[in-house]
């Protein structure tokens, strides 16, 4: 078969594939939560597309049976611990994080125990896993995190798991001084100066800007530092009318669909036109379409472990009302 006909047969299964994921949606009475780093395919047959503070309150309000999350596996698991009594699956179990990854629950938690007399408050950035959670004394997401810091008690120290440069940004935000777990994630790890530099002299007119996930190095080169549904307002309302986004090349079919009369263009890194999650990017319209028909894989968490971990994310959605 010629290019031109194999494009256009690809096409073609991918809309009988949204139809069937559209069938099969109401069908099971479920609802297809998708983050803002997700292939453009599944970000248009997804009931709601955000970042994980939104998806978190979608998924604690929902009142479908089934929730189809796709995100990565931690996404999953707070949906889970957030509205237990739902079905929750996820595309692919395989889609981890590497920034949950740097922080092992049973490592915390050995931490925890060696610095005891610290008493250390404990906020854990919500790319974790349930264990962490656990033992978590609140989460935050980066769109709320200044807020969840400023309401930690003043009398305790704070200890910011995992991510180190969300941390770092955090207490330039606040002024307050936190012990940082050495986490990261290696995606935003990819931009560096010079090739941020590089993007502002190739377009000296667009604004940059960056997820706080990035180094600082990073941070202090562009025009604004927010959370991926924070980019939607920020680049709306600028005068601007070009951007250069620092993160996950998802994000740019969000604000190319939302706001269709700007540019967006993908921050550069060292060796890339732009930056891609090997794990958001494992989910695919033909693997959701399965997970959506045979209810697999499902998340499970066990009892105790759900409702300690739920304890902190649900101490976090007060405080961002
Ligand atoms: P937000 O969408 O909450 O900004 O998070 C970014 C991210 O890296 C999720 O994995
Ligand atoms: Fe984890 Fe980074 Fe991928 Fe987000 S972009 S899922 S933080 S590895």
């Amino acid at each position: 078969m010629q290019t031109e006909q194999l494009e256009r047969k690809a096409e073609m299964d991918r809309v009988d594939l949204a139809s069937e994921i559209v069938r099969l949606k109401q069908e099971r009475n479920a609802v297809i939560l998708a983050h803002n780093y997700q292939i453009k395919e599944i970000q248009e047959v997804a009931d709601f597309v955000g970042d994980s503070l939104g998806l978190s309150v979608k998924a604690a309000e929902t009142e479908a049976d089934v929730i189809v999350f796709c995100g990565v596996h931690f996404m999953g698991e707070t949906a889970k611990i957030l509205n237990p009594s739902k079905t929750v699956v996820i595309p692919d179990l395989n889609a981890g994080c590497s920034l949950s990854d740097s922080c092992p629950a049973e490592k915390l938690d050995d931490f925890l125990t060696e610095h005891v007399l610290k008493n250390y408050f404990v906020i854990a950035y919500i790319n974790c896993s349930a264990g962490v959670k656990a033992l978590a004394d609140v989460i935050c997401t980066s769109g709320n995190a200044v807020r969840i810091v400023q309401a930690a008690p003043v009398d305790r120290p704070i200890l910011f798991v995992p991510d180190q440069n969300l941390g770092a940004w955090v207490i330039e935000q606040t002024g307050r001084p936190m012990d940082l777990w050495q986490g990261s994630c290696y995606v935003h790890m990819e931009y560096t100066r010079d090739s941020i530099e590089r993007a502002r002299r190739e377009y000296p007119d667009a604004e940059i800007v960056a997820h706080p996930e990035c180094p600082q190095a990073v941070r202090l080169l562009a025009d604004e530092v927010c959370s991926t549904e924070k980019m939607i307002a920020y680049c709306k309302n600028s005068f601007a009318t070009a951007f250069v986004i620092v993160t996950e090349e998802g994000m740019l079919h969000r604000l190319r669909r939302e706001i269709p009369n700007k540019v967006f263009i993908p921050g550069p890194t060292d060796h890339c036109a732009c930056a891609e999650c090997r794990y958001m990017k494992l989910n695919t319209l033909e693997k959701l379409y399965h997970s959506l028909r045979d209810l697999t894989p499902e998340i499970t968490l066990d009892e105790p472990l759900r409702k300690l971990a739920e304890g902190s994310v649900r101490r976090m959605l007060e405080l961002s009302k």
